[in-house]
């Protein structure tokens, strides 16, 4: 929908007055309202490296969601201040995933007797609470782009993987990148007693996955796929890894936002493609390529925005950069030094991966 055209003249203003004062980071899967005002797009991974390329900034603006606004305070300086311009844009797969529960599951592996063969790999969609246990016990972050590069090194560190919170993106990296097969993997509910497995089954795991998912992206299911074959002949699948194992396994391509632009950059003229991520990112994928030629859809039309995405909206834009204009600080994301410790270390431990 275009936007309000007094809003983003209100925008502008703002953002001129901060000047480098701000610098604005925007997700892949922000409204188009919203990414005009981007100074950086990116995908998790991009966005965590480039809000602590701008130490000149007094202010960081994410637009995107709660968990991304903690990374980027634990990797900055603690002048910079961290703004989320809608504090109720969080993440239900990030909130599948306490910090109770896990210290709970850890138990349950200890009790196993097996804690002390097993590395932690959290996702980044996850609070800095989950990344700081991550920390603490030697795992690493990781992201959808590197997910593969992070469980090689764990497996280099330990004998087993416990992947936090993202079921699909452990069990695909673990299936589809390294070989491992759907036996090596067992689900552990934080909801069951001892995680609804037995000790035996424990111990014969090699990852042991969070039963967490996306809710946007579990929607998508085989018979999407299916359906897009039968309906464009020719047509390239092309899904997020947080999709479930047997749509990546039935796709052609699977990667993070940033790998499905770059995939559609290269596309050939007349190439057919359906994209399996979020609505506002193949939206807008779609009209940029329709220039070209490039036919995309989306690979679900019964599947929607992510919800908490689309909570940072152009007014939230506009009432965040016009408060910092008048000097008024609001919404700011701020980790405990404590939990910030320790969840430096495990994201640092990301950003050195090879
Ligand atoms: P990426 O941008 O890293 O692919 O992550 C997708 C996502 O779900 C963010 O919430
Ligand atoms: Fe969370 Fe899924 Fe939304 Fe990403 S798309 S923020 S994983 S709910």
């Amino acid at each position: 929908s275009p936007s309000d055209p007094d809003l983003v003249a209100r925008a502008r203003a703002a953002k001129e007055k901060l000047g480098d004062k701000v610098f604005v980071l925007g997700h892949h899967y922000q409204r188009d309202e919203v990414i005009q005002f981007a100074d950086v797009t990116g995908d998790s991974f991009k966005l965590a490296r480039d809000a602590a390329a701008k130490p000149e900034a007094e202010y960081i603006v994410f637009c995107g969601v709660h968990f991304m606004a903690e990374s980027a305070d634990i990797l900055t300086s603690d002048d910079q201040k961290v703004v989320l311009p809608d504090l109720a844009a969080g993440c239900s797969m990030a909130d599948m995933a306490t910090a109770e529960q896990v210290a709970e599951c850890w138990d349950v592996l200890t009790e196993a007797g097996i804690a002390e063969q097993v590395v932690p790999v959290s996702y980044m969609n996850s609070s800095a609470d989950i990344k700081a246990f991550t920390g603490k016990h030697g795992g690493t972050i990781c992201t959808s782009s590197n997910a593969k590069k992070a469980l090689e090194w764990a497996f280099e560190q330990g004998e087993k993987v416990l992947f936090l919170p993202d079921q699909h993106l452990g069990r695909n990296t673990a299936v589809r990148d390294m070989g491992m097969s759907l036996e090596d993997c067992v689900l552990y509910n934080p909801h069951k007693p001892n995680g609804g497995l037995t000790a035996e089954e424990l111990r014969a795991a090699k990852m042991i996955l969070w039963r967490g998912h996306c809710s946007v992206h579990g929607r998508f299911s085989l018979d999407s796929v299916n359906d897009v074959r039968e309906r464009i002949p020719g047509v390239n699948v092309l899904v997020h890894p947080e999709c479930r194992h047997e749509v990546v396994a039935a796709a052609d391509y699977v990667g993070s936002t940033e790998y499905i632009i770059k995939a559609l950059e290269a596309a050939p003229r007349g190439s057919k493609w359906a994209i399996g991520t979020e609505l506002n990112l193949v939206r807008r994928l779609a009209n940029r390529f329709a220039e070209e030629d490039k036919e995309i859809v989306f690979l679900d039309k019964t599947v929607c925005f992510c919800s908490t995405m689309n909570r940072i909206d152009l007014p939230h834009l506009v009432w965040t950069l016009e408060s910092l204009a008048d000097g008024k600080l609001v919404n700011q994301i701020q980790v405990d030094p404590e939990t910030e410790s320790f969840a430096k270390l495990a994201l640092e431990r990301m950003l050195a991966l090879p």
